[in-house]
């Protein structure tokens, strides 16, 4: 073991090798996936991140010597090989990339040998997602796991040169920077110099790259590393990566283009993903009245009705009731579903209970044409039937009614959508909806906090024909705002941005930042405003959220080598952890929480 790689240099990864080099000696490296013994005869399928070779080892070619070592290998031991390539003798392995060919050993170097791993490496493991994360060295070795981690690499290296192309230029920003929160809450970093205060982790280079355009940079990308301390879900980690975009001079058009473009490359790139331009665009109202969300995932129908007019003083409580409220009725039309037994129906009642619904009526239409209904009683057959008739009825449909004021009736009957399209496997899995959402409102009321907060974020300009309401009419406002939707989630938002520090102060005031606080927060953004700043707007993507579309994982873990767990702890390090009373006395910290019993 002591000879290392000293007088061996890798020829060819594992799948590297073809029938071409049959005849030809070759170097492979990698790990044992495994060894079988047959006697007289030994074959081990070599594993390295490109696949698979298989290996033979008989005595008559590699010595004696070699083979008492080949019989010791065991699974993961880190072994090179010296062999001849030749075309398989026995059965050629279709599933294999290397299947034809074998490598008929004569030299054998164990590099390293290995515990027997606590689970597998395979693909489409079985074993606990904890196990995996706590040997996450072990559980990257899968080749699922490969696969994702380098069409990452490749993504991103596809985004780089289409960037570049586009005159972009890459531009790093700073990661200990001002807390500024907004949102989601700041990462702060205790600063030893100066006692008391803090850096903040960037959640986005956001103030940056605008000062990036105030600097006359004018495309700026960046493949940026954000923090945000927000509860976790598939599809969010504290820390994940952005695609990152600034352009000056611009208007929502050209930001589009650009962005369409560059999802068209990258995904024929990444996947031969063939995406057709131009993306369709949705207005937010739109994608609201439609699909319940602003993230509507268009791969299938069952889009919502607005039923308010057809139940408008019909005998039923409920719905009048929310009519009065200046709420809506709305549904969607469960198209054969109509025999879903009981059971299933109660949990999905339970299911949109869980997004606000006092409850949820529904009506099935029997193939004779009569109703079975949560809400028959209180209505007429007449009242019913046009009911019926706004839902496009069929025999055989189901439907399914929320009543409440717009928001909840759309968080509702969106995610309600989702559930029963799942349920029914009217989604097609191997389709690609892109889709542009736009027009966002600007603000939106939180009750928690009673004021006006930023649906994007403060910096987002109001659509010109909007401005005249900011003073008057705050929530009616639309914003200069987009998101990028794929198949129902958020890949990426970005918006046209303030640029007049009249309008920008105006908004800070329209978010209740005192002006004081506005000033010491981003003053330096306003200073720079009034050194000659050009239009500009920008996009940011979650990278982590493309790569886990594109290879189809379920959660962003998924196609990140090093993920948190939902607690934001990493379980393969430990992080976070306690720290040395001496670094807490450095940082001038101290902590309320009693010392943990060892
Ligand atoms: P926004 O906050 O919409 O915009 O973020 C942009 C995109 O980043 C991804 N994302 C996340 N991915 C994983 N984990 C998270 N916790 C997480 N949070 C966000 C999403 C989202 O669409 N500065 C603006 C962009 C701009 O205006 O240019 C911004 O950060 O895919
Ligand atoms: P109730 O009279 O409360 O038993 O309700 C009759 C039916 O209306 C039940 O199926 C309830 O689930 C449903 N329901 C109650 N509140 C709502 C609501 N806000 N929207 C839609 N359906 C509701």
């Amino acid at each position: 073991m002591a000879e290392a790689m000293k007088g061996l240099h890798r020829s060819h990864r594992c799948t590297e090798v073809s029938v071409n080099d049959a005849g030809s000696t070759v170097t492979v490296m990698g790990w044992v996936q495994k060894q079988r013994n047959k006697g007289g005869i030994i074959f081990v399928d070599l594993r390295d991140r490109s696949g698979i070779l298989q290996i033979i080892f008989e005595e008559s070619d590699c010595g004696a010597e070699n083979f008492a070592k080949a019989e010791k290998l065991r699974s993961e031991f880190v072994i090179a090989v010296v062999g001849k390539v030749e075309k398989r003798a026995g059965a050629v392995n279709e599933n294999l990339a290397t299947g034809q060919i074998e490598v008929r050993a004569e030299q054998l170097r164990i590099l390293s040998e290995s515990e027997t791993p606590p689970f597998p490496i395979e693909a489409d493991s079985k074993t606990k997602e904890e196990l995996r994360l706590k040997y996450r060295y072990l559980d990257l070795r899968r080749p699922d796991l490969q696969r994702n981690i380098m069409l990452r690499s490749r993504i991103v290296a596809g985004i780089r040169k289409f960037m570049t192309e586009e005159g972009f230029l890459e531009i790093e920003t700073p990661i200990l920077g001002k807390s500024t929160p907004e949102g989601a809450r700041d990462y702060l970093v205790p600063s030893r110099v100066h006692p008391g205060t803090f850096y903040g982790l960037p959640q986005s280079p956001q103030l940056f790259k605008q000062l990036l355009m105030c600097s006359g940079y004018d495309r700026y990308f960046q493949i940026a590393k954000c923090f945000r301390d927000e509860d976790l879900r598939a599809d969010r980690q504290p820390e994940f990566t952005q695609v990152d975009m600034e352009l000056s001079f611009v208007d929502v058009d050209d930001v589009i283009d650009v962005n369409e473009r560059l999802l068209q490359y990258v995904c024929k790139e990444a996947i031969g993903l063939d995406v057709q331009l131009p993306i369709p665009r949705m207005t937010w109202k739109e994608a609201m009245e439609r699909y319940g969300s602003d993230k509507p995932d268009t791969r299938f129908g069952m889009e919502l009705v607005n039923v308010s007019d057809a139940v408008a003083g019909c005998g039923f409580g409920v719905f009048t009731a929310a009519l009065e409220n200046g709420g809506s009725v709305r549904g969607i039309n469960a198209k054969g579903q109509a025999s879903m037994p009981r059971k299933k129906i109660d949990a999905l009642v339970d299911f949109a209970k869980g997004y606000g619904a006092k409850g949820l009526a529904y009506l099935g239409i029997q193939q004779d044409g009569s109703y079975k209904s949560s809400f028959a009683k209180f209505m007429t057959q007449e009242q019913l039937d046009g009911l019926v008739k706004a839902m496009d009825g069929q025999p055989g449909d189901l439907l399914f009614f929320a009543a409440d004021k717009n928001n909840i009736v759309y968080s509702v009957l969106g995610a309600l959508r989702l559930e029963v399209g799942e349920q029914m496997g009217i989604i097609d899995h191997d389709a690609f909806h892109f889709l542009w959402v736009t027009e966002f409102p600007l603000l939106e009321w939180s009750e928690d906090e009673n004021r006006f907060v930023a649906v994007h974020h403060p910096f987002t300009m109001m659509m010109d024909e909007d401005l005249q309401y900011l003073d008057s009419d705050p929530g009616r406002v639309r914003a200069k705002a987009y998101d990028i939707v794929l198949n129902g989630v958020e890949l990426g938002g970005g918006s046209v941005r303030i640029y007049q520090n009249e309008i920008q102060e105006k908004m800070f005031e329209i978010l209740g930042f005192e002006k004081e606080d506005a000033h010491s927060r981003f003053g330096f953004l306003l200073d720079a405003f009034q050194y000659g700043v050009p239009p500009h707007a920008g996009l940011a993507y979650g990278l982590d959220r493309l790569v886990m579309l594109l290879v189809k994982a379920d959660s962003i873990r998924e196609v990140m080598a090093f993920p948190k767990v939902k607690d934001a702890s990493c379980l393969l390090t430990g992080a976070p952890d306690v720290v040395d009373v001496v670094q807490m006395k450095e940082l001038h910290l101290s902590s309320d929480v009693e010392e943990q019993e060892v």
